[in-house]
C-alpha cells in the first residue's frame, strides 16, 4: 500500500464531488504530503522497454514535434541532460501493485469511469503541449517541478500538422508551480500545458474517461446486431425487365430499416453490455493461468483469503455481476459475496469458507484464469491468456 494517503486539507471529499468534480480545475497543494515516487527514473524507464506496456516518446525542437511508440530499449531515448523530452508510460498500474494501490485512493469515483494511471518523466522543458483531454484527470505531482498553464478552451482548432493534438489558440487563465505532493484536479475539456521545470520531473495522470455516447451506442449497437444473427433472408420484389442494374433496390433499403425498427432494447440489454463493455481488459493485457480446484481454493485461501489480480476489472449491477467482460450465471447473479469481492477487491479467509459451492466454484475457476489470487502463489500453467471479447 501506498505509505501516503490523499489529504484534502481545509477541502472534503464531499465538498470536492458537489463543487468541483467535471465543473472546474482544483489545486490542492501537499495532497499527497511526503510523496515519494512509486518507480525510479531507471524503474520507469525499463517499464517503458516492456512489450506489454504502452509508452511513447515525445521531443520537441522549437515548433517542431516528434513522437514515437514504445517499447524503447534504453539506448532509443534521449540523454537525460538533453532538454525538452519527455517519456509517458501508460496503463502503469496494470503492472505495479503500489501504483495499483494509489488508484484505490481514487474510488470515491466509480470504477466504471477509472481509466488508469499513466506516468510521465521529463527533462527540463520537456511536456505534451497545450491540449485537452476526455477525460477527468488528478495531475500528482510526484517528483521535481512543473509549470502548468490551464484555462478553458473557446476555441478548440488545433496546430496543423503536428503528430500529437495541440490547440492553436490556447489562452491560460492560471499559471501555476506544482511542487512534489501537490495535485492538480481537472474537468474533461479543461486546457492544460504542464512544462518541466529543471530535470526529473514525475507527473502521475490518474484519469476517468468519459465516454462519448456515441462510443457506448455502438456497443450496444453491435450487442443487438449480433442478436439478431441470421433472421429472415432478403427476397426480390417482382423485378421488372429493363430496370436499371446500378440502382440500389429501395426494396432493400426499407428491408435494412425494418431489421432496425424491430430492434426493442431494454434496461436490461443496456446494463449487460454496459458491464461486459467497462470490464474488457485493456488490449496489452495478459492473464497467468494456474491449476485451482474449489478444494485447492479452500485450502490456498486458510490464511489470508482471496484478492482480485490488479488487471482485474469487476463491476455489478443489481441483476448480475462482471468480471472481465463476462457476467456470471444466472445462479450466481444474487451473489452479495461476489459484490462484496467487487467493492472491496478481496475477501477474507472466513469468507471464503462461508462461501456457497457455486460461488467456491466460480472462485476457483477465476482463480484458473489469473484473475483472482490467493495468499500463496500457484505454480502458473504454461499458456498465458489474453481476454478478449468476440
Ligand atoms: C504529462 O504528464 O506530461 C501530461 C499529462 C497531461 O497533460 O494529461
Ligand atoms: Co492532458
Amino acid at each position: 500500500m501506498s505509505t501516503v494517503t490523499l489529504d484534502w486539507g481545509t477541502f472534503t471529499e464531499a465538498r470536492f464531488l458537489r463543487e468541483v468534480w467535471q465543473r472546474k480545475p482544483l489545486l490542492l497543494r501537499q495532497a499527497f504530503a511526503g510523496f515519494a515516487p512509486l518507480l525510479s527514473r531507471a524503474q520507469l524507464f525499463a517499464l517503458a522497454g516492456d512489450d506489454d506496456v504502452e509508452s511513447r516518446l515525445l521531443q520537441r525542437e522549437g515548433r517542431r514535434w516528434q513522437l514515437d511508440h514504445g517499447p524503447f530499449a534504453r539506448r532509443q531515448l534521449p540523454p537525460v541532460e538533453q532538454r525538452n523530452w519527455t517519456l509517458l508510460v501508460q496503463g502503469v498500474n496494470l503492472h505495479v501493485d503500489a501504483a495499483s494501490d494509489l488508484l484505490s485512493q481514487f474510488r470515491f469515483v466509480p470504477d466504471a469511469r477509472l481509466d488508469d494511471l499513466m506516468i510521465s518523466w521529463a527533462s527540463d522543458g520537456g511536456g505534451v503541449g497545450p491540449h485537452q483531454d476526455a477525460y477527468d484527470v488528478f495531475l500528482l505531482q510526484a517528483a521535481g517541478r512543473r509549470r502548468w498553464r490551464i484555462g478553458p478552451v473557446r476555441d478548440a482548432t488545433l496546430q496543423p500538422g503536428k503528430p500529437v493534438k495541440l490547440l492553436a489558440h490556447f489562452t491560460p487563465e492560471d499559471d501555476l508551480i506544482l511542487e512534489p505532493g501537490d495535485m492538480l484536479y481537472l474537468p474533461p475539456g479543461w486546457g492544460h500545458d504542464g512544462i518541466a521545470v529543471g530535470n526529473d520531473c514525475m507527473t502521475y495522470s490518474i484519469g476517468f474517461r468519459a465516454p462519448p455516447q456515441g462510443e457506448l451506442l455502438k456497443e450496444v449497437l453491435w450487442q443487438l446486431a449480433e442478436s439478431q444473427h441470421g433472421g429472415p433472408i432478403y427476397t426480390d420484389p417482382p423485378l421488372r425487365e429493363g430496370a436499371a442494374p446500378a440502382l440500389l433496390p429501395p426494396a432493400m433499403v426499407k428491408f435494412a430499416a425494418q431489421a432496425f425498427a424491430k430492434l426493442k432494447p431494454d434496461a436490461a440489454l443496456f446494463e449487460s453490455v454496459l458491464g461486459a463493455y467497462l470490464t474488457t481488459p485493456k488490449p496489452q493485457v495478459w492473464f497467468d493461468r494456474v491449476e485451482a480446484t474449489p478444494a485447492s481454493l479452500r485450502r490456498a485461501c486458510q490464511r489470508t483469503g482471496c484478492r482480485l489480480d490488479r488487471r482485474s476489472k469487476m463491476l455489478y449491477t443489481a441483476q448480475t455481476v462482471f468480471l472481465n467482460s463476462e457476467a456470471v450465471s444466472a445462479e450466481l447473479a444474487p451473489s452479495s459475496l461476489l459484490r462484496v469481492l467487487a467493492d472491496q477487491h478481496k475477501l477474507t479467509a472466513q469468507q471464503v469458507k462461508d462461501a456457497t459451492p457455486a460461488e467456491l466454484t466460480v472462485l476457483a475457476q477465476w482463480c484458473a484464469q489469473g484473475w483472482l489470487l490467493t495468499g500463496e502463489v500457484a505454480p502458473p500453467v504454461a499458456t498465458k491468456t489474453r481476454t478478449r471479447r468476440g
